[in-house]
């Protein structure tokens, strides 16, 4: 089933069509990773998929509802969370209060300082802290639960973002590069922290440069180039596809 559709969405920046009549599908249960070069479009896709920007055209429908205009934090009510191709972490905070903080939207209180100070029952915390425990512990980043974000070292620090999005309990969560900046091994358990996520329930997008991880992780991929959708289809058909290999993966296979 078709949990997110995304119909000839287009975005224009004065004469630039940085997202260019796109229309993609995402079924329930599935990774779907979205690639192409810099500056083809995809962060501008997942602006217009969570309220942070507005398309000048075409739809975005989940779970068969119309999202496009939402707010962002209605859209995370909806059930889409996001990470940012830049990590936005509480530096001050620590790792599981920025989890704590990311709950916000299912908890009573509505605002994100709140989250510390709120007016919990005593179960509600409890069930609050273990959950945010579980999320950590999830991303394996448990042992950084009570270091303040801004002395995580950077591949913990995008594994902890993965972790505060999912503290919304989203259906469909969306990942901006989160490979960027991790050496192999992080980027090994990755792979197997998606696969993690998926198997909870969660459907996902992921846009990503790292091939190696796109061709493992995913069943199908969106290639998306000067903000066309040039090809769609499960990795060994992308892989071998004329159209992504001339604007993308290069002749020689650079990227596989
Ligand atoms: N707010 C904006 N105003 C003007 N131009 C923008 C804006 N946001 C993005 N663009 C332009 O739109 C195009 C697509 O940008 P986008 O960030 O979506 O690309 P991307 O595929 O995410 O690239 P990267 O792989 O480098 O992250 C680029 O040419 C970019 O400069
Ligand atoms: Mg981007």
């Amino acid at each position: 089933m078709s949990l997110l559709a995304i119909r000839d969405l287009t975005r224009r920046f004065g004469g630039l069509v940085a997202v260019d009549g796109v229309s993609f599908d995402v079924h329930e249960g599935t990774i779907k990773a979205v690639i192409g070069p810099n500056g083809a479009g995809k962060s501008t896709l997942f602006n217009l998929m969570t309220g942070f920007d507005r398309p000048d055209a075409g739809a975005v429908s989940f779970d068969g509802r119309d999202i496009v205009g939402m707010r962002p934090h209605k859209v995370v009510a909806a059930g889409i969370s996001r990470t940012f191709q830049n990590t936005q972490l509480f530096e001050e905070l620590t790792a599981l209060e920025n989890v704590l903080v990311g709950m916000h939207t299912r908890l009573r209180t509505g605002l994100v300082g709140g989250a510390l100070r709120m007016p919990w029952t005593v179960a509600e915390e409890r069930r609050a802290l273990e959950r945010a425990s579980y999320l950590l512990r999830l991303v394996g980043a448990e042992q950084y639960a009570q270091t303040h974000a801004a002395d995580i070292p950077h591949g913990m620090r995008r594994l902890l973002e993965i972790a505060r999005a999912l503290a919304a309990e989203p259906r469909l969560l969306l990942l901006d590069e989160p490979a960027a900046g991790l050496n192999n091994f992080e980027t090994q358990s990755l792979s197997k922290t998606l696969y993690k996520i998926r198997d909870e329930g969660v459907t996902l997008v992921v846009v990503e440069h790292d091939m190696g991880l796109v061709m493992e992780v995913s069943e199908e991929i969106v290639v998306i180039d000067q903000g066309r959708k040039i090809a769609e289809g499960p990795p060994l058909l992308i892989q071998k596809d004329a159209a992504v290999i001339e604007a993308y993966l290069g002749e020689e296979g650079a990227y596989v």
